[in-house]
């Protein structure tokens, strides 16, 4: 396999592989390959349903999101899906997959079924980079500290999601919940601090005040969304992608109104999180 990094430090395209088919050596490699940038991107894959889900079964542990609809293939397997005629797209925001869970997930894989004629890219930023480019001053102001995560203000009663055209799809809304992990952490696999808050999740600091909270959650975001650290990804058939959840933050472009976009994702089941 070939691996060429995307952009200064974020992601890599992973060619010369056909997930299908690796066999136990290449899957050892690319685990490696995964810890070091956290975010792969692969061209050309022949890869069903039935073979996203033997990929993903053998890289990890699926787990099932509780608000997204699921395939019919599987379901195991979540669909990302805008209608034609819908205006609200999932995850147009910044944000990471799960991090309102106790146990977070280890990672996404999402496949590309339905695209747009153009647009509909998904950005990325690295979150291990960010942290580490932070000034000291900076980095010692969220030393120890831990956030709040939830998914109440997208998915619950009267949440942001549920007041939108996207609602019908959506489920689970008495599954909602918080968990709280350090703002700090150190990453299971690559060893790397990193900092692990995001946009469409964190809702605060631990025994902060709310308004203290944006503020310096605003300046961490700042931060992050700057163009060293972050990507665009551009989606064509046979794209895939397998982004670290710990690591990055995602968000994907709404600019194809009036088209429709449908991707499949399997998420991963990760581990409890601790702090660097
Ligand atoms: C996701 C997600 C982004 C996209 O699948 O978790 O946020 O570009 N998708 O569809
Ligand atoms: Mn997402």
């Amino acid at each position: 396999m070939k691996v060429t990094p995307y952009s200064e430090n974020c992601g890599a395209v992973v060619s010369e592989l056909q997930l299908a088919t690796l066999d136990d050596n290449q899957l050892a490699e690319l685990r490696a390959v995964f810890a070091e940038y956290g975010l792969l991107f692969f061209r050309d894959q022949d890869l069903p349903p039935q073979e996203h889900l033997r990929f993903a079964q053998r890289f990890g542990t699926i787990v099932v999101n509780k608000f997204f609809k699921t395939s019919e293939e599987s379901p195991l397997i979540a669909e990302v899906r805008k209608e034609k005629d819908q205006q609200t797209n999932i995850g147009g925001g910044w944000h990471t997959d799960h991090s309102y869970d106790e146990i977070p997930a280890l990672g996404s894989i999402l496949v590309a079924r339905t695209l747009p004629t153009s647009g509909g890219n998904t950005q990325f930023a690295n979150l291990a980079a960010a942290y580490d480019a932070m000034p000291d001053d900076l980095k010692k102001r969220i030393e120890g500290l831990r956030a709040i995560h939830s998914n109440k203000h997208l998915y619950g009663e009267n949440g942001l999601y549920r007041l939108t055209d996207l609602a019908s799809q959506l489920g689970g809304m008495d599954r909602v919940g918080d968990a709280t992990h350090p703002v700090v952490i150190r990453h299971p696999e690559s060893g790397r601090k990193v900092l692990y808050v995001n946009p469409g999740h964190t809702i605060q600091f631990e025994d902060w005040d709310f308004a203290e909270s944006r503020k310096l959650l605003d300046e961490l975001y700042m931060h992050v969304a700057q163009p060293q650290f972050t990507c665009s990804f551009n989606w064509l058939p046979g794209s895939v992608t397998f982004w670290d959840n710990r690591c990055t933050w995602h968000q994907a472009d709404n600019d194809y109104q009036g088209q429709m976009r449908l991707m499949h994702r399997i998420t991963l089941q990760g581990s409890e999180l601790a702090a660097a």
